[in-house]
């Protein structure tokens, strides 16, 4: 989805997104945020495509300044609204590879979640190097995209699911979003010069798919995979 097709989304962002920090099911991302060493003194949070900015509102006492990224601006406009009473927060209304050079190398932490969804590989390749150009070296990232294991499984549970296209590719109502397999985010990862620490399954609820929950067959429900990499030091990454 291009810029124009995002804006157009911002007031009805809850009901037609999946906005994960807001409706994962089983608390994942408080986790793996514990698991990675930060300061409210010093740390630097980078959320690259915040979205109505959620993560920032759950997560910012955790840090001390936070740089958000979004290029649709009346979704960031929405984000600034929910985020008033964070103090230190940068606000940046550009396309993400773009944003890369004026942030700099600077996050403690990188978010960016369910934002890697093109069908472009160029587009996507783009924002995979931002991401570890801003991120220092050693320091995080905490990447979300949808998983394609789950797609598979929803159809398997739904009778009227399309099938999935060559490459990863999931038509979505009028978009066409790229998922991932488990194995292919860890080299994707590896090859934007991050080393994957965990991978785990981040549930979101049956509505998001536009279903009920199934009476057998849909184990603890949809999922996207959530990852926490490290950057690695002084290594540049190749091309993803
Ligand atoms: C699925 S939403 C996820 C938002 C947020 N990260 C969350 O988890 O709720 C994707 C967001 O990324 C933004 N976005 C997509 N591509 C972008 C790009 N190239 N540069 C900046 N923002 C982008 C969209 O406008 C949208 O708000």
């Amino acid at each position: 989805m291009n810029r124009t097709q995002w804006n157009q989304l911002a007031d009805t962002f809850e009901t037609e997104v999946c906005d994960i920090a807001r409706e994962e099911t089983r608390d994942q991302l408080s986790r793996l945020v514990r698991a990675v060493d930060l300061s409210p003194k010093d740390s630097v949070l980078v959320d690259l495509g915040c979205g109505v900015g959620t993560f920032i509102q759950r997560f910012h006492h955790r840090f001390h300044e936070v740089t958000a990224v979004e290029f649709a601006p009346r979704i960031i406009a929405r984000a600034k609204k929910n985020c008033t009473k964070v103090p230190r927060v940068r606000w940046l209304t550009m396309d993400i590879p773009r944003s890369a050079k004026s942030i700099g190398t600077v996050a403690d932490l990188t978010v960016c979640m369910n934002v890697i969804t093109s069908p472009s590989r160029a587009k996507r390749n783009s924002i995979w190097s931002a991401i570890a150009r801003v991120t220092k070296p050693r320091s995080h990232a905490l990447i979300v995209v949808p998983s394609l294991e789950s797609e598979r499984m929803v159809q398997r549970v739904s009778r009227n699911a399309p099938p999935t296209l060559p490459g990863g590719l999931v038509q979505r109502d009028d978009a066409v979003q790229k998922h991932f397999e488990r194995a292919e985010l860890m080299s994707t990862l590896s090859r934007a010069g991050f080393a994957p620490m965990r991978i785990a399954r981040i549930y979101y609820p049956w509505s998001k798919e536009g279903m009920r929950k199934p009476r057998s067959g849909g184990g603890k429900g949809p999922w996207d995979w959530v990852c926490l990499a490290r950057r690695n030091a002084g290594v540049r990454s190749r091309k993803p």
